[in-house]
């Protein structure tokens, strides 16, 4: 059965887990896991574009990933590279515009050139907008956003001056949330954007997640009553 047209949510935040229990299983190193992991990416934001969802956030690397050893992390950070770098990668050819959060002071280079290449290639495209969310915390998130308000010589801080310098400034607050292989905790992620995110746990790893099991997920979320503290 298909799902409404109507009532889709307009940002769906994905928080991408289950790449090393995906390999392991298979008697694979971890890496393995990433890079099939980037296929389910890729498959997922094609489906977003299918479904006319207009944001869609994936949280590839968090701000306590860096405890990992160097060759998974390297290894994540290449794999992330070459997929972002290729001439024909799908924002450019799928008019899908390319964004990040989190804060990318401490990636290599050639990794920090690749995300501002295609952010700069993609800037315009406005039917989907995908974000990375790279050497991304919740905290940190909050952290950078009140240390520039200060530098910026306010005193008094409201939710709306917060909203308006936390890396998702330029985007609604995501709608659904899902997190993939089973584990039903957030990991400190956009901790004060999700104040009324619907949240999803289905089970499957993430390099098995495929458009079913977004179609799937789209479903579930418009089933929900989201009422925001008032009455329906
Ligand atoms: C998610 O998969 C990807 C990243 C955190 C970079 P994991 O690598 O956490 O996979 P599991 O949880 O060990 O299976
Ligand atoms: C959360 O997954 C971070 C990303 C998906 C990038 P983790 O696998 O790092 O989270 P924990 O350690 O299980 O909480
Ligand atoms: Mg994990």
């Amino acid at each position: 059965m298909a799902f409404s047209k109507n009532n889709l949510p307009t940002h769906i935040a994905i928080i991408m887990d289950g790449n090393g229990r995906w390999a392991t299983r298979r008697g694979l190193p971890r890496n393995f896991g990433h890079k099939a992991g980037i296929n389910a990416l890729e498959r997922t934001v094609l489906a977003c574009l299918k479904y006319n969802i207009k944001f869609c956030t994936f949280f590839a690397f968090s701000t306590e990933n860096w405890k990992r050893s160097n060759e998974e992390i390297n290894g994540i950070f290449d794999l992330i590279r070459s997929y972002i770098q290729r001439e024909d990668n799908i924002f450019v050819k799928n008019q899908i515009k390319l964004e990040s959060i989190g804060n990318l002071q401490p990636f290599p280079e050639d990794l920090k050139q690749a995300l501002s290449d295609t952010k700069e290639k993609t800037k315009n495209f406005d039917k989907l907008q995908v974000t990375l969310a790279l050497n991304y915390g919740g905290r940190d998130d909050i952290v950078r956003a009140v240390n520039s308000l200060i530098k910026q010589g306010n005193n008094i801080i409201t939710e709306e001056k917060l909203l308006s310098e936390l890396d998702t400034k330029n985007m609604p607050q995501p709608d659904f949330i899902l997190r993939t292989s089973g584990e039903m905790r957030l990991s400190n992620f956009m901790l004060f954007q999700m104040a009324y995110s619907e949240l999803y746990f289905p089970k499957v790893l993430w390099p098995d997640f495929n458009e079913k099991h977004l179609k799937k997920a789209i479903k579930i979320y418009q089933k929900r009553n989201r009422r925001f503290g008032g009455l329906s």
